[in-house]
């Protein structure tokens, strides 16, 4: 099987990497073999591993949200943040790669990054929990817009943002966003990498369809938000119901 480029210039694996994470979005990229450039499946799969990490022959069942979403942002064109040094989202570091939650990520320390970054005074969840949650967010059909990022030399997760995406009846558009968990873990803290996150994941925001999203934080995280263009709607209260009463 062959995919169509988007594009007529001369193939090159270089030309190739940004364009097949575009073409993979379209509907008609599934094109018989004809004058214009192609690329065959085979390739595609490499490219995906270097792109994302993903095992060869590594389909996109294995991402909590389509890795082709993170492939569809130009980030040069669309980042809100400023880097210095320079990072984005095709290269956020040594050995570092961005990309969707895996079911396999239980094995690379994701609980341990949610778990300390996060201050949760809980002991985890066990693979099969994992695995369970994470089908049941994928089953929801783009609820759950889990960006990480993994260090390739240590096999570890080292960043994570939730958008949690909710469908609404009585709102303009069906959609509203809720920013969660964003964290990094402590050794790799200071990099930008939570930044890099942010950004992608307000970009991915707009692309997915919100006609609103908010967040909660401490208060000094503030400005860290505000650069995003969050701001702080300052009547709103935020109300919890009584754990005991849930709990009893
Ligand atoms: C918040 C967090 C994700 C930031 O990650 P990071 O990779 O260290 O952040 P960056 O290096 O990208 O820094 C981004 C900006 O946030 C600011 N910032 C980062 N951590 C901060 C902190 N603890 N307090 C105040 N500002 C902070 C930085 O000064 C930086 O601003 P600059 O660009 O003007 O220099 C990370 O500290 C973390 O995981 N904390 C624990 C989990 C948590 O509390 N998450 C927030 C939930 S609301």
């Amino acid at each position: 099987m062959f995919y169509k480029l988007t594009t007529k210039s001369s193939f090159s694996i270089v030309s190739a990497i940004s364009e097949v994470i575009h073409l993979t979005t379209a509907l008609d990229v599934l094109s018989p073999v004809g004058t214009a450039t192609y690329i065959d499946t085979t390739t595609l799969k490499l490219l995906r591993y270097y792109l994302y990490g993903a095992p060869f022959g590594m389909e996109d069942d294995d991402f909590i949200y389509p890795p082709d979403l993170l492939g569809s942002i130009d980030f040069e064109k669309e980042h809100i943040a400023t880097y210095d040094p320079q990072l984005s989202l095709p290269n956020p570091g040594p050995n570092l790669v961005v990309r969707p939650l895996r079911r396999s990520d239980y094995d690379k320390g994701y609980m341990d990054l949610l778990l300390s970054a996060l201050y949760v005074r809980d002991q985890g969840i066990t693979q099969q929990e994992f695995e369970d949650r994470f089908d049941r967010m994928k089953a929801s059909g783009g609820s759950y817009i889990i960006t990480v990022i993994e260090d390739t030399s240590t096999k570890k997760i080292v960043g994570n943002a939730v958008l949690h995406v909710e469908l609404k009846f009585l709102q303009p558009s069906v959609k509203r966003g809720r920013l969660e968990d964003i964290a990094v873990l402590e050794r790799y803290r200071g990099q930008q990498l939570g930044k890099l996150l942010m950004d992608v994941t307000t970009i991915l925001c707009k692309k997915v369809g919100c006609f609103r999203v908010s967040l909660h934080c401490k208060d000094k995280f503030v400005p860290l938000y505000q650069k995003f263009g969050f701001y702080i709607d300052e009547p709103e209260n935020i109300m919890w119901l009584d754990k005991n009463y849930l709990q009893s």
